[in-house]
């Protein structure tokens, strides 16, 4: 039997995947092919998604490949997966067969470097699939070296470019970026059936980036992400805090005067402080978008958009995070907004009180009025002696 062998981390598997993994077996005369999820891998960062899903994912992903079957010795021995190891229990295994190790551009450039390279190249010959179509030169130099140097059986294939790397893909999830054509619809349903990727915000993402500016959109996404790590420190509600951040200027995309029409329109309460600084406003058409349209139901998540540009006096550990997170997420770069970066994370209160005063000294510059519970929240740390 001709084995072919086609590791990766398949976090997750995709259709450039799936796409190579027919072109293995069409052209490299192989009879079967063992598809090995890594474990740890040596080349890339921990921090990957729980191996059975990473199974399951690629068992789904080759499901309408007949030749080809998930093996799980990498994820089941834990740890760093060597090549050489596997190869290695493959040959035990198997001593019948012989071994035909798949390879991408990028790897196969880089194997003279892999641990015990001589040792692979004994134990198995070697498809090179060029990556990005016009790296083919680059391959055949690099087998012929091979070739020289350790007399390893090798053989450069042309293949179409790749469209998408697994990482793009995460990346996409996470920004609400339209990531279906590139997953098997078995991936994508088993994605979104066991949230992986953060998909459980996924659809809420979409529609910001939709409705918002990129700018604005960004934004949020920057609140979201520090709203949660400020939660993690403090002790509240990591999932809450990132919702709220993520979702608290649901209605920025109006300007002032379409936030009263909006008011208006919908029987929504202004107070007369609302109306005489009407960027407030965007804070109450938020909450009320987020309960009526949206369907948020968490209290805690709609006080935490309704008071973050505001504050109030009595100002909850959530409603705090997201009100600090507003003016510290990480696309913020005014000038002291380092420091404010810095102070968030090792005293919460001093960071809003600090930042609530810079607020309101800047208002008091440009002559714009004060909004009430912004005034009451002063007064209230200032009774605490912050000053
Ligand atoms: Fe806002
Ligand atoms: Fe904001």
């Amino acid at each position: 039997m001709i084995t072919g062998v086609f590791g990766g981390t398949f976090d997750p598997p995709h259709i450039g995947h799936v796409a190579a993994l027919k072109e293995f077996t069409a052209r490299c005369g192989v009879e079967r092919v063992l598809v090995i999820p890594t474990g740890v891998p040596p080349h890339k960062k921990a921090g990957m998604t729980a191996d059975k899903d990473r199974l399951e994912m690629t068992k789904l992903a080759i499901s309408d490949i007949p030749v080809a079957g998930v093996c799980d010795y990498e994820v089941k021995k834990g740890g760093k997966s060597y090549t050489v190891d596997t190869l290695q229990w493959l040959s035990e295994k198997l001593p019948n067969d012989t071994f035909v190790l798949y390879t991408g551009s990028d790897m196969f450039l880089s194997l003279h470097t892999w641990y015990n390279a001589e040792k692979i190249l004994s134990l198995c010959s070697v498809a090179a699939f060029s990556r990005t179509g016009d790296d083919r030169e680059a391959l055949e130099k690099q087998a012929e070296s091979l070739r020289e140097r350790y007399g390893a059986s090798v053989a450069v294939y042309d293949f179409s470019p790749t469209v998408v790397s697994s990482s793009e893909i995460r990346s996409m999830i996470d920004t609400g970026s339209d990531f279906y054509p590139f997953l098997p619809k078995s991936v994508s349903e088993y994605i979104e059936k066991n949230g992986l990727y953060g998909f459980e915000y996924y659809g809420y993402k979409k529609f910001l980036r939709e409705r918002l500016s990129e700018k604005r959109f960004n934004h949020s996404l920057g609140v979201a992400k520090t709203a949660r790590k400020l939660a993690e420190i403090y002790g509240a509600d990591e999932k809450k805090a990132y919702l709220a951040g993520l979702l608290h200027d649901i209605t920025k995309n109006l300007g002032p005067s379409e936030q009263i029409e909006f008011c208006i329109k919908h029987g929504i309460e202004m107070s007369a402080d609302d109306i005489e600084s009407p960027q407030v406003l965007h804070a109450v058409t938020g909450e009320w978008y987020l309960r009526k349209v949206i369907g948020i139901t968490d209290e805690e998540v709609l006080s935490a958009a309704r008071y973050h540009t505001t504050g109030r006096k009595g100002i909850s550990l959530l409603e705090k995070i997201v009100y600090v997170a507003d003016f510290t997420e990480p696309g913020r770069d005014y000038s002291d907004a380092d420091y404010y970066r810095a102070l968030s994370e090792k005293d919460l209160d001093r960071a809003l009180f600090e930042g609530m005063r810079w607020i309101m000294e800047d208002k008091r510059r440009k002559g714009e009025k004060i909004h009430k519970d912004t005034v009451e929240m002063f007064v209230e740390y200032a009774n605490k002696g912050y000053r």
